[in-house]
């Protein structure tokens, strides 16, 4: 077929796995992970976290680099195409067509939402590297908190950072795989682990600037200690959400980048070797750097500090750090690195989709998702102007369910088509391993490890973890015409709401858009009902 032949690819193998590993290092990984593991007990929550680690993500991890590789071969870099070559080797192509429907209607869900309010993180991260580099929020005399405040709520600094931070992803994805975001994430993904790198070795000098009690590694000392009593089946859960979140799982991304390897490139090795630097970037040094500083100047007060950690403390102890314009900045960078290789991801996603299925020029692909992404993020732009609020209800509705629920639905179906339904048509038996180790530079994995793992641990987890997470949504009021979190707050009700009507309406462009692009390819196939293109 001219068109896979005619597909980009990576350049090389370290560029690719450098980008690879942009995609799962992320905010993820500096915000969200320590976070976690403040609030579960410390070194306690690293239990069920390892767990789902090697139960959940490294078999995910390699079975989205299967599911990738395996449909680049057919010209496919989208979710609803790949899920159906698989499905319709076990079920009929008309059947195999819902499959690639649901899965793309989730896969659109998740680039087109999550994105739409990461890109304003993103942003706020270049803002903030911006305005620690110039000294701004040192010498204002307001609250950090209020000073925050005041980004979020005067347009100016907010959008000029958010629209930079689009434009500059829309360019490298304009300009290709290898020539733009290969080319972007070697020199940016080095770069994060120098800095983090840095800011250890600052971290750990801090000594006890404020009490002798409170060093940063009495602070270490007090993160990782494991306080047992905090595990539960409730830690076990947000441990699986993290693992799914920071590993990029359940978003297509992994799958789309894994899309553009030649057909023989080794999956095993460097989808491990993804993880491994997922895994350092998270755990090594997105655990030795914020919390430590929070202890050091606020004691363990600063642990609790959650979401308003990164742009609300620690701004706050940079003012008073020697030297905290300097680290401020590098921190700010770091996490401007490690969330712009991300979203570059998910914006490679929906040009992909724009190439594939409606034939548009790259450069016009990207020029149309920046609109995209321009309108998805208004609202999240427009409520704290608005409402004069800080609350981001918008943004906490989106995050819930796209950020937190539906990766692990999409993970499900994967997992349902990549293990179960994907088989060698004439045997009828699993063709999930034999693909997989196709060129595998690990040939000694045990088949057994498929067999059990994949196809019967990792669903069950999956199904046990989408379970517990539904109770607990609505135990926690989640799932309330009016939620929880805006119960008292009347005004940000038709925020909640917008974020539900903007899902539901992506989420059927995504079934229409992935079950048609499936039937216009496959027209023949699914006219005659049998699988007729075979490579
Ligand atoms: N793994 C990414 C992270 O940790 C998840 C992500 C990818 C989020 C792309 C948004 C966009 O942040």
């Amino acid at each position: 077929m001219a068109e896979a032949e005619s597909r980009q690819s990576w350049g090389t193998r370290l560029g690719m796995i450098l980008a690879m590993a942009g995609n799962a290092v992320g905010l993820g990984n500096f915000w969200r992970f320590p976070y976690q593991l403040g609030k579960w007990g410390g070194g306690a929550f690293l239990v069920p976290y390892f767990a789902a680690l090697f139960l959940l993500g490294i078999p995910l991890m390699w079975l989205e680099w299967t599911m990738g590789r395996h449909g680049g071969m057919y010209g496919h870099g989208t979710e609803g195409p790949m899920l159906y070559l698989m499905a319709r080797t076990k079920v009929s192509p008309r059947s195999a067509a819902v499959w690639a429907g649901i899965g793309g209607m989730l896969a659109l869900g998740v680039t087109i939402l999550l994105n739409s309010y990461y890109l304003h993180i993103v942003g706020w991260t270049l803002g903030y590297a911006y305005l620690s580099a110039t000294g701004d929020y040192m010498k204002s005399n307001i609250s950090t908190a209020q000073y925050f405040a005041n980004y979020l709520q005067n347009p100016g600094l907010m959008l000029t950072f958010w629209i930079i931070a689009l434009l500059s992803l829309g360019y490298a994805v304009g300009r290709g795989v290898s020539g733009g975001i290969e080319k972007w994430a070697s020199f940016m993904m080095p770069t994060l682990y120098v800095i983090g790198l840095i800011l250890i070795v600052r971290v750990l000098t801090l000594g006890a600037p404020v009490k002798p009690e409170w060093s940063a590694i009495k602070g270490l000392d007090y993160i990782w200690h494991p306080d047992w009593s905090k595990i539960s089946f409730q830690s076990a859960l947000a441990a699986a959400g993290q693992i799914f979140f920071t590993l990029s799982l359940g978003m297509g991304i992994i799958n789309n980048y894994a899309s553009y390897l030649k057909p023989d490139d080794d999956v095993v090795l460097s989808g491990f070797a993804t993880v491994g630097l997922n895994e350092f970037a998270e755990v090594i040094l997105g655990g030795t750097i914020a919390l430590p500083v929070a202890f050091a100047y606020l004691g363990p007060e600063g642990m609790g500090s959650g979401v308003g950690l990164s742009f609300i403390s620690l701004p706050n102890i940079f003012r008073d750090m020697s030297g905290g314009q300097f680290f401020g900045a590098l921190w700010f960078l770091l996490l401007f690195f490690a969330g712009w290789t991300s979203a570059v991801a998910m914006y490679n996603y929906l040009v992909a989709l724009l190439e594939e299925d409606l034939k548009i020029k790259r450069v016009w692909a990207s020029i149309a998702i920046f609109v995209v992404y321009i309108l998805a993020g208004l609202p999240v732009a427009l409520e704290p102007i608005l409402t004069k609020t800080s609350d981001l209800a918008y943004l906490t509705e989106m995050d819930n369910w796209i950020g937190s629920y539906f990766l692990v639905v999409l993970g499900l179906v994967e997992v349902i088509v990549g293990a179960w339904l994907f088989v060698d048509r004439k045997t009828k038996k699993p063709a999930t391993w034999k693909e997989m180790m196709r060129g595998s530079f690990w040939p000694t994995l045990p088949q057994w490890w498929f067999t059990v793992i994949m196809r019967f641990v990792t669903p069950t987890y999956i199904i046990i973890l989408l379970v517990g997470t539904t109770v607990s949504y609505f135990k926690q009021g989640y799932i309330r015409i009016v939620p929880s979190f805006v119960a008292d707050k009347p005004q940000l009700v038709p925020w909640v709401n917008m974020a539900r009507i903007a899902l539901i309406i992506v989420f059927i462009l995504g079934f229409i858009e992935a079950y048609y692009a499936v039937r216009t390819k496959y027209a023949e196939e699914i006219k005659q009902n049998r699988v007729l293109v075979e490579k």
